[in-house]
């Protein structure tokens, strides 16, 4: 009876997600997807809780792994950065996850979805978790508490969604866990192992969080570090002028602003934030997010023009310059949403979207915390570190993040050499391993969404990470 007046109190969304919390992984079971067809791996998707009280839960996708060694292969947990930007959207979908926009010859508005060569389920199980709630598909029944967020709640939210998948899932409990992630990840993936340990250490619990090491991506750190990184790149790439960046040095206290974002709290204002618009205006043109690649064309009224331009030299074959655009229309699809036991059958499809600022605030404080010292103590407790970097990207650029490995401190333990991608022989990056555990690599001409534009190269490195190998090295060139 309370579970029926507490039905009748929820919406569609939050009673698809109780009926989830008394079930198994079979009812999460994905076995084909709309223009995909039966999917010939396991997938998974549907509705953690995370906090009954307010009615929270916290949406996640499940891809098994899909390639050939016959190892167990561990658990990777990616978290999108944002805030508020979806894992399984943007991850799973048009990423590093099992499926890519399909765009050949292709209507924006009627995208659908082809599968990933380049899929990171060949090194591993890959976990895709949408949070805080109100991102992608993640809810809760308190819709004005639940939509404030800083580090600290984001944090424990991202481990109670951790122990209800291995509830859903208890079979993964013995296989090694790594996180990953890009972006905003760059606070979550680093606070998530720190918050493991603890619940390692005090609850003692029968089955310890099997964490081995994280992987991130362009990750935002430091902004001292940061900052400084973006002012430089943009003026060292021709992207602002001597003006703006002279006056974003002088007026911008670089330890105090984000200067990346532009909606919601930042401590950017006044004589930075003039500076900081003229540097988006100045850059507008050219794609920030990966500036060797090109903009999607927009009509007026924001919509994609159809049809787009023949795009040439793109990053990679399967590059799409409109791909948000076309997982927005695929994920709004109903019978998508069914599929992925986002919403109950005959339900009305939610207006999802892949990355919303607005829906959710974050604490600024947060947002200007530094995790130099956070990954400093996840080194000393023995976690294996790799931070990887697009080099093209030009919101948390390969300046800052170089800036702040080297400000930890740590030992080379091997000179700075070039590693290469298998499949090419070329080139992929640099890469410099120190002592304690932690590997810097860059993604040469690979933006902030690194796996998407080099997603051969990314597979590789995500696999030599897991496997505890080197990067390969190139061949000798003459
Ligand atoms: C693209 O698809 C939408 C929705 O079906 C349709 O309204 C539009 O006319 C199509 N555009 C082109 C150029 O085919
Ligand atoms: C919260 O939900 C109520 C009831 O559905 C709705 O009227 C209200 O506008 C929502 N508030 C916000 C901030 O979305
Ligand atoms: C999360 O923490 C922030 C910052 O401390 C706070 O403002 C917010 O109310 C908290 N939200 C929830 C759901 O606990
Ligand atoms: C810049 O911000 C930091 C962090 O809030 C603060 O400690 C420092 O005093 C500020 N510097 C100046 C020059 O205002
Ligand atoms: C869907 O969401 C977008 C962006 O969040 C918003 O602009 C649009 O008005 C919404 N559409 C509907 C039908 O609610």
């Amino acid at each position: 009876m309370v579970l029926h007046l507490l039905l009748l109190a929820l919406s569609w969304a939050e009673r698809a997600a109780a009926a989830e919390w008394s079930e198994g992984s079979e009812r999460d079971l994905v076995p084909s997807l709309p223009t995909v067809g039966a999917l010939d791996f396991q997938l998974h998707s549907g509705y953690l809780p995370v906090d009954a009280a307010s009615g929270r839960a916290l949406f996640y996708l499940l891809a098994e792994y899909e390639g050939h060694e016959p190892v167990d292969r561990p658990l990777l947990l990616w978290l999108q950065g944002g805030p508020g930007c979806s894992s399984v959207g943007l991850g799973a979908f048009q990423e590093l996850g099992p499926f890519l926009p399909d765009f050949e010859g292709e209507n924006v508005s009627t995208a659908g979805l082809m599968r990933n060569p380049h899929s990171w389920t060949l090194a591993a199980h890959v976990l895709f978790l949408d949070s805080p709630a109100f991102t992608g598909f993640s809810f809760s029944a308190d819709n004005t508490t639940d939509r404030r967020w800083g580090d600290a709640n984001v944090t424990a939210d991202h481990l109670a969604a951790l122990l209800a998948f291995y509830e859903r899932h208890p079979w993964l409990r013995g296989q090694p866990l790594f996180l990953a992630g890009e972006s905003y990840a760059g606070h979550y993936v680093p606070l998530l192992a720190a918050a493991i340990f603890q619940h390692n250490r005090r609850h003692e619990p029968d089955w310890p969080i099997m964490l081995e090491g994280y992987a991130l991506g362009n990750p935002w750190t430091d902004p001292a570090h940061d900052n400084a990184g973006a002012v430089q790149f943009w003026y060292g790439e021709d992207l602002i002028s001597a003006d703006t960046y002279r006056g974003l040095l002088a007026a911008c206290n670089l330890s105090a602003t984000a200067l990346w974002r532009t909606e919601g709290e930042s401590g950017v204002g006044g004589e930075c934030a003039k500076h900081r618009d003229a540097a988006l205006a100045e850059a507008g043109g050219y794609q920030l997010y990966g500036v060797n690649a090109p903009l999607c064309v927009l009509r007026p009224d924001g919509t994609p023009q159809e049809p787009q331009p023949d795009w040439q030299d793109l990053p990679n074959p399967l590059y799409d310059p409109c791909s948000h655009h076309r997982v927005r229309a695929y994920m709004r699809r109903q019978d998508v949403q069914e599929a992925l036991h986002a919403i109950q059958p005959g339900a009305q499809a939610r207006n999802w979207t892949e990355c919303d600022a607005r829906a959710i605030s974050y604490e600024v404080e947060s947002l200007l915390d530094s995790m130099l010292p956070v990954h400093r103590a996840n080194l000393e407790a023995g976690m294996r570190v790799l931070i990887y970097s697009g080099d093209t990207d030009g919101v948390v650029p390969t300046l800052g993040t170089r800036s702040w490995v080297e400000a930890l401190g740590l030992h080379p333990a091997a000179p700075l050499r070039t590693w290469a991608d298998k499949q090419t022989g070329e080139v992929a990056g640099y890469v410099s391993e120190y002592e304690g555990g932690l590997t810097f690599a860059t993604l040469h001409e690979a933006g902030h969404a690194a796996p998407y534009f080099k997603p051969s190269a990314a597979l590789q490195l995500i696999q030599s990470f897991l496997n505890q190998e080197p990067p390969g090295a190139p061949a000798a060139v003459s």
